[in-house]
């Protein structure tokens, strides 16, 4: 496996790992808040069918003193819930002016306590409401315990035999824990499966994300380096156009000169001088090309009619057995740095249709498709080729002319056949904006 996909692969697993260890959390956090809510209820709804059952026999009795017969028929009222585990503790608290005694409780040792009772808790038992709490871990509730579960107390009001506000406070136990375990017994496994099919689903998204990834950096690194070995071909045939050309024809020039100065006829003189005279204009033209293809449209700054006017200059020069036709007339004119890229563009084009298509015409057109925009479209009646096909290796002209024209925020579109000839269409904005010039060579 590439090391691109299995870093993604490994990153897939890491965020997956994360994903589901954070859901995880929110649902066991979401699962304990859901269990106390549901504690609570049940502590509701427990004291609730407990004051139903018990409040009107509690309401026969007085309890000021409580007298023993009362409070056996009391506690006997009471002790089926209390057996069944229903309740864990019962306490009968009479209101004393701002206190509450308690009076009648399955504990006697807390019977005869006295406390503070809050003015709204006795305002809402008053207006008929259950009122359920955590029961607080302090000294008058050091007979209470829960064993590992939670302990909820409700709170419940009647009135006795003589009118005399009471409240019933009963102590509910509730598992909470075991509401959270089942609970996420069931859900856990819904939403981690859920997810791991989902990252399991999303595997071959992330391969193939990787896989493109990788691809467009290879291909990029390898027309930055075929696009390097390019310009160095390039500098190579300038300096053998040189050598071979110019430098052979000025020491050739030399030995004729040097001739010239022992040869004594007047013809002899002549004819060497016509000859030494031929090889200069040679090298005239040899450097005036070179300098075209170095500087097109000379070292002033060119228009892209003169820029092509170069064109069509080397193309007389190099290929003059294909006829180049050319209508040049785009009505914005570009920028010096997009005339330029549509000169290179142009070489390019120019070339392939020569080298590759062995085409009888080519045709360069340029013109304005939409303002802002130059249009330059190459065609041949060339044999063609398929342009979905991948080029031989090392072979990356037109790939660097799509590249080139991206980096100017431009389009290509080659449009080709077997027998059918070529035509690339390449458009332009005419404007570059800042920092976007074009550094390539094609
Ligand atoms: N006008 C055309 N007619 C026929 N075939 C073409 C034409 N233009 C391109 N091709 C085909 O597409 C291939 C890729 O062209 P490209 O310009 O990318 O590479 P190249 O010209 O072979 O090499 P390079 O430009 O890197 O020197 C060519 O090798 C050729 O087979
Ligand atoms: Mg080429």
């Amino acid at each position: 496996m590439r090391r691109a996909v299995r870093r993604a692969l490994v990153r897939h697993v890491v965020l997956t790992a994360v994903v589901t260890a954070v859901l995880s959390g929110i649902t066991v956090g979401g699962l304990y808040l859901f269990a106390n809510g549901e504690a609570h209820r049940t502590a509701r709804d427990v004291s609730g069918r407990v004051a139903t059952a018990v409040v009107v026999a509690l309401a026969e009795h007085h309890y000021d003193p409580v007298d023993p017969t009362s409070r056996d028929d009391v506690l006997a009222g009471l002790a089926p819930f209390i057996d069944s585990g229903m309740l864990a503790r019962v306490k009968i608290w009479r209101v004393v002016g701002e206190q509450v005694q308690v009076v009648v409780s399955d504990e006697p040792r807390i019977e005869g306590e006295r406390r503070r009772f809050d003015a709204d808790l006795a305002r809402r038992l008053d207006a008929g409401e259950i009122v359920v709490f955590e029961v607080p871990d302090d000294p008058e509730h050091r007979y209470e315990r829960a064993d590992g579960r939670t302990l909820l107390e409700a709170f419940v009001g009647f009135r006795d035999a003589w009118g005399v506000p009471m409240r019933l406070e009963v102590y509910v136990p509730v598992d909470t824990a075991a509401t959270v375990r089942s609970a996420m017994a069931d859900l856990l496994p819904l939403v981690i499966g859920s997810l791991l099919v989902l990252a399991a689903a999303t595997v071959p998204i992330t391969v193939s994300l990787a896989r493109r990834v990788e691809r467009d950096q290879r291909e990029r690194q390898a027309v930055l380096h075929y696009g390097l070995a390019a310009s160095e071909r390039e500098r190579r045939r300038l300096a053998q156009v040189l050598h071979d050309g110019v430098v052979q024809d000025l020491a050739g020039t030399g030995l004729l000169l040097d001739a010239l100065l022992l040869d004594e006829t007047a013809a002899g003189r002549r004819d060497l001088l016509g000859r030494a005279h031929g090889l200069v204009e040679r090298d005239v033209g040899l450097l005036r090309g070179l300098l075209t293809e170095l500087a097109p449209g000379g070292l002033g700054t060119p228009d892209v009619r003169t820029s092509l006017q170069d064109l069509t200059v080397e193309h007389e020069r190099t290929a003059a057995h294909v006829r180049l036709e050319t209508d040049v007339r785009p009505t914005d004119e570009p920028e010096p740095p997009v005339v330029a890229l549509l000169h290179r563009v142009g070489r390019e084009l120019l070339r392939n249709a020569v080298r590759h298509g062995a085409p009888a015409v080519v045709r360069i057109d340029v013109d304005t498709p939409s303002a802002g925009r130059v249009r330059m479209t190459v065609t041949d009646d060339g044999r063609g080729f398929d342009p979905a096909a991948p080029p031989p290796d090392g072979h990356v002209g037109l790939r660097l002319v799509e590249l080139a024209a991206e980096e100017l925020g431009g389009t290509v579109a080659v449009r080709s056949a077997a027998g059918q000839g070529a035509t690339v269409e390449v458009t332009l904005p005419t404007a570059v904006g800042p920092g976007q010039t074009d550094a390539r060579g094609s």
